[in-house]
């Protein structure tokens, strides 16, 4: 597949919760191997689009393509196993099980079994963990999580545990990630650590979707960019170009975007 032609499609996507329309007439495409960032003020629609597109919510209008495949009928798992995983805003995981199992958690679309066989440890599930080791210990170690394999999720820090949702994400072996905001809550040198990780990504081929509302991040990150309000894009182009849209600068308040619009 060429590097310009979208693997991922988002068309005329609309959601509404009661009387608020979340979305209204959405589209976007990600190209293969690069980052396309979604920003927008709070409310404007960012997690309710990532979680349409990756199952987790049905939208009341439009269609989403994975590589020319129509996948509206297919579930949130149907998609992980299709290569299309999501991140989530807030930190998730299992805080007593180890961080190699919070990684290992996220290949389970391709073991055995079903999700609640990793916390028996069946004899197929031993196989399965054993065999999937030294890609999670590659994934840990292209995180920076090398040394952090066998301590327990909660003893972390926060920076690292947003860290483990990246790796569990990788674990799935996607094609596209749709990550949702991971750079929420880090300070500037735990950031600086996730920028490296998200690049490993890009390097190794992924392509990316990133919701973000540092503008620092977007900044180094990005290819394309569009930009939500109330719903509707307002605006679509490289981060140079969409710095300084009038429409863009009004969304955010009227100011200048800045590398810490609001959060
Ligand atoms: N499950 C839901 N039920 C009702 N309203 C919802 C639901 N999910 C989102 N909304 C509303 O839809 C709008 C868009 O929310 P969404 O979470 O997608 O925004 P966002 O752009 O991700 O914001 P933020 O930057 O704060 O994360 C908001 O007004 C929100 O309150
Ligand atoms: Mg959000």
């Amino acid at each position: 597949m060429p590097v310009d032609s979208p693997i991922l499609e988002a068309r005329g996507i609309s959601k509404s919760f009661g009387g608020l329309q979340a979305l209204r007439d959405v589209s976007f495409s990600v190209c293969k191997g690069r980052v396309h960032a979604i920003i927008g003020p709070n409310g404007a629609g960012k997690s309710t689009l990532i979680s349409i597109v990756s199952g987790f919510l049905k939208p009341d209008k439009g269609q989403i393509y994975l590589r020319d495949d129509c996948i509206d009928r297919i579930s949130a798992q149907g998609r992980v196993k299709k290569g299309l995983v999501r991140t989530f805003q807030d930190v998730r995981g299992f805080s007593r099980l180890s961080v190699f199992e919070n990684i290992l958690l996220g290949s389970h679309v391709h073991g055995p079994r079903g999700l609640s066989d990793f916390v028996v440890r069946s004899g197929s599930i031993r196989r399965f963990r054993n065999s999937q080791r030294d890609m999670v210990f590659s994934i840990l170690d292209s995180v920076g999580l090398a040394d952090d394999g066998e301590v327990a999720l909660s003893v972390l820090p926060f920076g690292k545990q947003r860290l483990v949702g990246l790796a569990r994400a990788m674990a799935s072996r996607p094609e596209v990630i749709l990550l949702d905001e991971p750079g929420a809550g880090l300070s500037k040198e735990e950031m600086d650590v996730m920028v490296k990780a998200i690049r490993v990504l890009v390097e190794q081929g992924v392509s990316l979707l990133l919701v973000e509302h540092h503008m620092s991040m977007i900044e180094q990150l990005s290819d394309e960019v569009t930009v939500l309000d109330f719903g509707q894009v307002i605006c679509h182009g490289r981060w140079n170009e969409i710095r300084t849209d009038v429409r863009v600068r009004e969304a955010y308040l009227g100011g200048a975007l800045t590398s810490h619009a609001r959060s």
